[in-house]
């Protein structure tokens, strides 16, 4: 799996505004470049708690957030980057193949995530070293 940490991009979405607010709207195949099967948010976390801490083996993800700020966490088994988002016309693109963490949540903040398939446990890698060794070529 020779995804890397640049693969991960941050994509504008759109924002249509008017006097009583704003509205985005994501579309499969126009401003996400993948299907979407699934969506799942993440809220009420605890101040200090992290969230994420695993990689997926095929999945594809916009992670947006909705309300309030958090960083991500991207790792490639190589290189290391933060994303910081904190705003909801944009998205963090996840690639298959990268461990990421959740952390510095806000108070408030909406976490959402797009997901390219269903929900399979057998997709995560849970543990660091056996993303590392997933990185590498070798079966986990
Ligand atoms: P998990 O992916 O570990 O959350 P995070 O990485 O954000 O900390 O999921 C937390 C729990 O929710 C875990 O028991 C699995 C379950 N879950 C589902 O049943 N379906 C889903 O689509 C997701 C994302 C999680």
């Amino acid at each position: 799996m020779k995804s890397s940490i640049y693969d991960c991009t941050i994509l504008p979405l759109n924002k249509i505004h008017n006097r009583a607010g704003n509205i985005t709207i994501v579309e499969a195949g126009i401003n996400v470049p993948f299907d979407v099967k699934r969506i799942y948010y993440l809220y009420d976390i605890p101040g200090g708690e992290d969230r994420g801490g695993h990689a997926h083996k095929g999945l594809f993800q916009l992670i947006v957030a909705a309300s309030g700020s958090f960083d991500v966490l991207l790792d490639d088994g190589i290189n290391k980057k933060i994303v910081s988002l904190n705003r909801p016309d944009y998205g963090l693109m996840v690639v298959p193949g990268i461990w990421r963490e959740l952390l510095e949540f806000s108070s408030g903040a909406i976490c959402l995530v797009l997901a390219s398939e269903e929900y399979r446990v057998d997709d995560y890698i849970r543990v660091h070293e056996d993303f590392l060794n997933y990185k590498m070529g070798i079966e986990v």
